[in-house]
């Protein structure tokens, strides 16, 4: 098999660069190792119509990445428009944050479209595609218009929501329609999942066989992948970085202080308000805590063309400030607050630094940084992970400390119960979480995945032996199509 993985950003080799996200930084190992040829947006714009999207491609580890420049004039609706301002608020459950434009929608049809075409260049004998993420929902149809009969396959990095919500998109009939394209569809819990398949059940009325649906396009499969890391790479990683300068300076800098540590994406998903008051309803009910312990929280930013993170930035700013203000010290500073990012070798050393994690998001897919804390403790020794139940983490690493992150005055309970948590304790949690993370590597769901896409599309194809040959058998963009714009 020849596969072709295509996410929206990508990676680069050899580089200790900070990464917004955790799918250019999960991916790039396994990418690298697999000979795959890995296809994304160069985060560059080219003018007119390209008719040979021109790709700039390099060497990455056995395969090469290839890297296009978007389309300029669908670039903003496609990518802050319609994927981050209407899709990523309604998979995240926001569905007062959902703005949507036809125009958006159309441009990110286009990039769709755009990317099947240059796709089309890959598509040789043994050729499979495997899709990543919310910006191309309706690449596997494009795909299928083109004539495309290889396995294709897709991976959600985000929840999926409820059918209530994602009807919040105006779109989302003919984009789940689209979805169908697919061989297989993977999500990171059973949770999304399950929505996924009411939604196919009841606004589709297609029947559901198996976790298989039938479509125009023949069988498509949802089964469940929750993504890893590769843990003890990051162990060692994280032992090692305890030399790296920045880590060194924050120690140094801590003075017998015990540190909370928050990295996260500055994205309303990530529920840094609700945490911030928590740290501030702990250091109000527990005063032996103020001076003893602070919080070292990163907020990467992200997306800040879109109304909604720019106000976040705004309130987390003025919070943080009110909450320093009031519990700090003329020489202590409660919570320290990084707008920027760090590559992965220093992040983890940073992490094996604090004694407490803190990932409680008001919903998230997965997030790695929960895995990636744990990882990089030392075993000896461990910090405590305050993870929120609404990661799809918490299905995995439920011996850390889960909290709702809705309930401020239940988070500053969990922040001091990790404060004070027996080492006994701390290494039982740790070593269960730890025995979790090594058996389902980032390494073995790359490979799970393939595996399956391999088997469902044979499914597919003797199920439906048209969908070998035609994949064409009626347009699904209707609205797109009449007004198709080059
Ligand atoms: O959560 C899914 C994801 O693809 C993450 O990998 C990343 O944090 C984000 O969405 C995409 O972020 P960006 O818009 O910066 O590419």
């Amino acid at each position: 098999m020849n596969l072709v993985v295509v996410s929206n950003r990508v990676a680069r080799a050899n580089t200790n660069e900070p990464m917004t996200g955790g799918l250019a930084a999960a991916l790039l190992p396994v990418v690298e190792n697999s000979g795959a040829i890995w296809v994304g947006s160069s985060g560059r714009v080219r003018d007119g119509f390209q008719k040979e999207p021109l790709a700039e491609i390099e060497a990455l580890g056995a395969g090469a990445l290839a890297m296009l420049d978007l389309p300029a004039a669908h670039y903003g609706g496609y990518y802050e428009g319609f994927a981050n301002s209407a899709l990523w608020p309604a998979l995240h459950s926001r569905s007062d944050l959902i703005r949507v434009t036809e125009g958006d929608y159309l441009s990110y049809r286009e990039v769709n479209a755009f990317m099947a075409r240059a796709l089309l260049r890959f598509n040789k004998r043994e050729a499979a595609f495997w899709v990543q993420d919310y910006h191309f929902l309706a690449l596997g149809a494009e795909l299928r218009e083109l004539g495309v009969t290889a396995p294709v396959g897709f991976f959600l990095h985000t929840p999926w929501p409820a059918p209530c919500v994602i009807e919040g998109v105006p779109q989302h009939r003919e984009l789940i329609e689209a979805m169908l394209g697919y061989d297989l569809i993977g999500f990171q819990t059973e949770a999304d999942r399950d929505n996924f398949l009411g939604y196919v059940k009841t606004n589709l009325e297609l029947a559901v066989h198996d976790d298989s649906v039938m479509s125009q396009y023949g069988r498509t499969r949802a089964a469940v992948f929750p993504i890893g890391i590769d843990a003890e790479k990051f162990s060692q990683q994280a032992a090692k970085a305890t030399t790296h300068p920045d880590v060194l300076r924050l120690r140094r800098s801590l003075n017998g202080e015990r540190l909370a540590i928050g990295v996260d994406r500055l994205d309303y998903s990530k529920g840094l308000v609700n945490r911030i008051r928590a740290f501030d309803r702990m250091w109000t009910a527990n005063s032996h805590l103020a001076r003893t312990v602070s919080l070292l929280q990163i907020a990467t930013p992200s997306r800040g063309g879109i109304e909604a993170y720019c106000q976040l930035q705004n309130d987390v700013a003025r919070l943080i400030t009110d909450v320093n203000g009031r519990h700090g010290e003329v020489d202590w500073t409660p919570i320290r607050y990084l707008n920027k990012g760090f590559g992965q070798a220093v992040l983890a050393g940073l992490y094996r630094t604090a004694q407490v994690g803190v990932v409680t998001p008001l919903h998230d897919g997965m997030n790695l940084v929960a895995k990636e804390y744990v990882a990089a403790q030392n075993p000896s020794d461990p910090g405590v992970l305050v993870l929120s139940k609404f990661a799809g983490a918490a299905n995995e690493l439920d011996a850390a400390l889960l909290v709702n992150p809705h309930d401020i005055d239940g988070m500053a309970r969990a922040l001091a119960t990790a404060l004070a948590m027996p080492l006994s304790e701390r290494r039982m949690r740790h070593e269960t979480m730890m025995e979790r993370l090594r058996s389902h590597s980032i390494q073995q769901w790359f490979a799970d995945f393939v595996e399956a896409l391999r088997d469902s599309h044979s499914e597919r194809t003797e199920a439906s032996p048209r969908a070998a040959e035609s994949p064409t058998l009626r347009p699904v963009r209707s609205l797109h199509s009449a007004a198709r714009f080059h």
